[in-house]
């Protein structure tokens, strides 16, 4: 339904140094994708990817930015610091960062809004944990972390964004959601949207699948009407699988 893309997040994975070869072996790799690439890097690395990216189909993207312009924030990254590199995408709200690094949906919700201002393209990261899985409580769970990361979003602007969708307990681990969890949760989080704004600004939303997609399971998983791509962990880091995923996004 959305545009489709495939992005790949490196985490605290690739040094600065060996960025720039890395990004040329995965340009030359999708060449001729029918989706959008994109590889989302550490702040460090990102001018490297950047400068190896141009000219290229790929685009970059940061794993994480603040939410205010600039001042006393140790340590930081804003948004126009990413798009004065030339950075296009930007990862908002991984889990890991809400497990980690005290994310919550309030600084998400900033966050997408700071990046939309800038015209950076957000994507918004939802899942649910394996006990809020069994416990029967997925899609309540995530309706409330999309109802917060959309609150006071234009139409036009949510139309931006891409969500992906990453249950906590498929990422890293290799236990991928079926191709049918997977979708039921998509669907239910276009749902969400067209309540929210409409159904046409609802299908123009990229939904992202995430959590151990590979080179084996991601034509599956991307067959899926509401699955619109995908974000890719420790698969990004293997050219190879990576291009079989990307070229599995048609
Ligand atoms: P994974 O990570 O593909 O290694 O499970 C996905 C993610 O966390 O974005």
């Amino acid at each position: 339904m959305g545009k489709y893309i495939i992005a790949g997040n490196w985490k605290m994975n690739k040094l600065p140094s060996e960025t720039y070869a890395f990004v040329k072996e995965i340009a030359a790799a999708t060449e001729g994708a029918q989706c959008e690439v994109v590889c989302c890097t550490p702040f460090v690395c990102l001018s490297e990817a950047v400068k190896a990216a141009e000219g290229t189909h790929v685009k970059i993207g940061a794993e994480n930015l603040h939410f205010e312009d600039k001042g006393a924030y140790t340590g930081e990254v804003s948004a126009d610091m990413l798009v004065d590199l030339k950075v296009d995408y930007v990862i908002i709200g991984h889990s890991e960062r809400r497990q980690y690094f005290a994310e919550t949906d309030e600084t998400v919700n900033l966050k997408i809004k700071k990046a939309l201002a800038k015209g950076l393209i957000p994507i918004v990261c939802v899942g649910e944990s394996l006990e809020q899985r069994e416990a029967g409580v997925t899609m309540e769970l995530i309706t409330g972390q999309i109802e917060k990361a959309f609150d006071g979003i234009t139409a036009a602007d949510a139309e931006k964004v891409v969500v992906a969708y990453e249950p906590i307990w498929a990422i890293g681990t290799g236990k991928t959601a079926t191709a049918d969890q997977a979708e039921e949760v998509c669907a239910g989080i276009r749902a969400v949207l067209a309540k929210l704004y409409s159904d046409s600004s609802a299908k123009k939303v990229t939904i992202q699948y995430g959590g151990s997609m590979n080179a084996g399971n991601a034509q599956e998983l991307l067959s899926k009407p509401d699955i619109d791509g995908g974000l890719i962990g420790g698969a990004s880091l293997k050219s190879a699988d990576f291009a079989t995923i990307v070229a599995a996004a048609k």
